[in-house]
């Protein structure tokens, strides 16, 4: 077997997971040339909560944040996560949004894109797919990895052959939540080698502490990749150190090679960035996370769930509330719990617990129930459906929800130019996707910035919580689940 490949993703997933996506493109500049000179495969740069958190805090153009950061690091192709028909967002948008997205970002020089969906729904990552192919790029379909009684090696391993028949270059495994076990990961590896004829990275998380050592499985099963991070913007709720990683595969015969005096000052650059970043920090996901492996629920959505309880003063409920996640999940078709599945679930066992099971059931959780998301790696438990499509206009949607959607691009181009805002295809794909944040780029700055309510979290921002550190409130992206 050859030398794996490390892609590197303190660009990207090391800030996202560890610091609230918060790190600026002039935070990144200084180490792109660094990073590019390392022998890496891939930077994961892009995407994600990445464009999100740029508009809405940073207040800088994403597409700018790419060009930057190609220039500087012109060698080593950039990835982007994109989740498939949500684009960067929580929605299903219509193909030609899609499509343009991908040509946009593709022109601005993306060269691989992680696509995914929430859902495993193949459906919902096949205009991706097929423009990505259009472009002259590399697509490479992710798995989302979770575990359920729905979720097995053999159902795994089928979803891959389907992407692969989609056109897909390579297989992601994606474990945002970090619960791979090490002889799982091999066994999966093994299997989808065997079965399917593509490259096969492994991505996870070290949040619950097995990260590095389901890389290091992986790595004796015949992965391609393996996606590391640079202290400290690694380990914990990001992805294994580098330096880790390297040290645990001493004498293996397929540890690839990197230049030890410019791995330490990445680090020592880093560490500056992330005293920066101190405020959007937190010790809790710095380390093993036990809670995780107790109650089987991604560490990122606990951390959250723990704030979002204290808020509904049911913090005497916490373990019943975490006991109702894994029923929720089974009447809900097993989803796999990340983004903004999880929060779906949560609140919704949150309510059962609360209101008695399913008398307060939220429109997410219906929607969910109606395939309005796409279609749930299980059946919906039928007692659920039945109270799902007795609600005020509910119909079962069994097509690509993304059917339903008519073009929207010609629109989009109208509003901007009725707006006095540019109107090239970045501009209505970012229109698209969050109007009021890059109309505000075009703005002088607001001075204060809305408070974020308490309570139950509404439908249309399931993905946005308050968070009180060091005694302020402050609006967090919760999209570490990625
Ligand atoms: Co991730």
């Amino acid at each position: 077997m050859s030398i794996v490949a490390f892609n590197n993703t303190v660009l990207r997933d090391g800030h996202q997971s560890l610091a609230a996506t918060r790190m600026t493109t002039a935070q990144m500049l200084p180490a792109a040339p660094i990073l590019d000179s390392m022998g890496f495969a891939g930077l994961e740069t892009w995407g994600g909560a990445t464009i999100d958190s740029c508009l809405r805090f940073l207040r800088e153009n994403p597409f700018d944040r790419l060009r930057a950061l190609k220039k500087a690091a012109p060698r080593t192709p950039q990835i982007m996560l994109l989740r498939g028909q949500n684009i960067v967002q929580y929605t299903s948008f219509p193909d030609d949004v899609v499509e343009t997205f991908v040509k946009a970002n593709a022109a601005a020089g993306q060269d691989i894109f992680r696509i995914f969906d929430a859902l495993n729904d193949t459906r919902n990552l096949a205009t991706a797919i097929k423009a990505v192919r259009a472009a002259g790029r590399h697509a490479r379909g992710e798995v989302c990895y979770t575990t359920s009684p729905v979720h097995t090696i053999p159902a795994f391993v089928q979803m891959a052959i389907e992407l692969e028949k989609m056109g897909c270059h390579s297989i992601g495994i994606k474990d945002m939540s970090g619960v791979i076990a090490p002889r799982i990961a091999y066994d999966l590896v093994k299997e989808l080698k065997r079965r399917v004829g593509l490259p096969v990275t492994l991505h996870t998380h070290d949040t619950a502490g097995l990260g590095a050592t389901a890389y290091y499985a992986a790595i004796d099963a015949g992965v391609d990749a393996v996606e590391v991070s640079i202290t400290p913007f690694a380990n914990g709720t990001a992805q294994p150190d580098t330096v880790r990683m390297l040290a645990m595969l001493e004498n293996h015969p397929r540890c690839p090679k990197f230049d030890a005096t410019k791995l330490l000052q990445l680090r020592e650059y880093f560490t500056n960035v992330y005293k920066e970043l101190e405020k959007f920090t937190s010790p809790a996901n710095e380390r093993v996370d036990s809670d995780t492996l107790c109650y089987q629920v991604p560490g990122g959505m606990l951390s959250n769930f723990r704030t979002q309880m204290k808020e509904q003063g049911m913090t005497d409920k916490f373990a019943q509330v975490l006991a109702e996640i894994p029923y929720v999940r089974a009447c809900l078709g097993w989803i796999p719990l990340v983004t903004p599945t999880s929060q779906i679930v949560g609140t919704q066992a949150m309510l059962n617990v609360k209101f008695g099971r399913w008398k307060n059931f939220s429109q997410p959780a219906i929607d969910i129930a109606l395939g309005k998301y796409g279609q749930t790696p299980g059946p919906i438990d039928p007692a659920v459906l039945d109270l799902a499509l007795k609600k005020p206009g509910a119909k079962l949607i069994d097509h690509r929800p993304a059917d339903a959607l008519a073009p929207r691009m010609p629109k989009l181009r109208e509003e901007l130019a009725a707006a006095g805002l540019p109107t090239d295809d970045e501009a209505c794909v970012l229109h698209a996707m969050f109007p009021q944040e890059f109309a505000a780029l075009h703005k002088p700055p607001v001075a204060v910035a809305k408070p974020a309510s308490p309570g139950v979290v509404p439908a249309n921002s399931v993905t946005r919580y308050a968070l009180t550190v060091d005694g302020r409130r402050t609006e967090v992206l919760v999209d570490e689940l990625n």
